[in-house]
């Protein structure tokens, strides 16, 4: 993904932050609140800090997301003591024009998944760079694989036409491993979702063409961020 040259990295982590500060004002009257991972997101909960009487409590996507609420003095509580969450706010790797998503590039993509089907509305925000037109034409998919069953699931992963790199070094806040697929035949979104899920021993993959958001917050080279409403299809 090469960035435009309106988008170099100083100018990106700007739109970050705009598309971030977008979604702080869908925070009210929200009980408990879903916090996804990443550089973006980092930019949304710097700004929760000052609007900590909007919201009961919030439910972390990850290990690093729950350290930076408390850092910012935020109430975090486990997906089991609050129910359903009011609303998920998380960024995302790629979006196509049915809103379909890749994520997990930070890792999280296990919790994050849980979180959005979890919710009541899921809200993605996200610089310019992140848009595609086809997922296929867009960034690895990653998916997290039981360490036991590691090679197992790549050989199948193959047999899918994908082609599977271990993310070294590198566990998940789940003690697995992540397999990041390059090729991997994505013209029917849904579908592949499905059949990745299906292989025994894998936990989760990045696609999330099922749960997708309501809205997406979309900052680009200008000073506008673009809101993005779910398309009806
Ligand atoms: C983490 C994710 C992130 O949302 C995704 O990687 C986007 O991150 P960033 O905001 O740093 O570009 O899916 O698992």
């Amino acid at each position: 993904m090469t960035p435009s040259p309106e988008e170099t990295p100083p100018a990106a982590d700007a739109s970050k932050r705009r598309a971030a500060e977008a979604a702080l004002a869908l925070v009210r009257d929200v009980r408990f609140l879903g916090v996804g991972t990443g550089s973006t997101i980092r930019y949304f909960i710097e700004g929760l800090a000052g609007i900590q009487t909007h919201f009961e409590a919030a439910v972390a996507s990850s290990e690093q997301t729950a350290a930076l609420l408390r850092q910012a003095g935020i109430r975090v509580l486990d997906l089991n003591e609050t129910g359903d969450v009011d609303l998920y706010v998380d960024g995302a790797d790629a979006f196509d024009p049915h809103f379909r998503l890749i994520k997990g590039h930070g890792g999280a993509l296990l919790r994050e998944k849980i979180l959005a089907t979890a919710s009541r509305k899921f809200v993605v925000v996200v610089d310019s760079r992140k848009r595609f037109d086809r997922l296929a034409d867009s960034v690895a998919v990653p998916v997290e694989v039981l360490p036991f069953a590691r090679s197992f699931t790549a050989r199948q992963i193959v047999r899918l036409g994908g082609a599977p790199a271990l993310r070294e070094h590198y566990l998940t806040d789940n003690g697995n491993q992540i397999l990041d697929i390059l090729h991997l035949p994505l013209n029917d979104p849904p579908r592949m979702e499905i059949q990745l899920k299906s292989i025994p021993g894998v936990i989760e993959s990045g696609i999330f063409a099922h749960r997708v958001p309501d809205i997406i917050f979309v900052a680009g080279g200008s000073s506008t961020v673009e809101s993005l409403e779910r398309p009806d299809f």
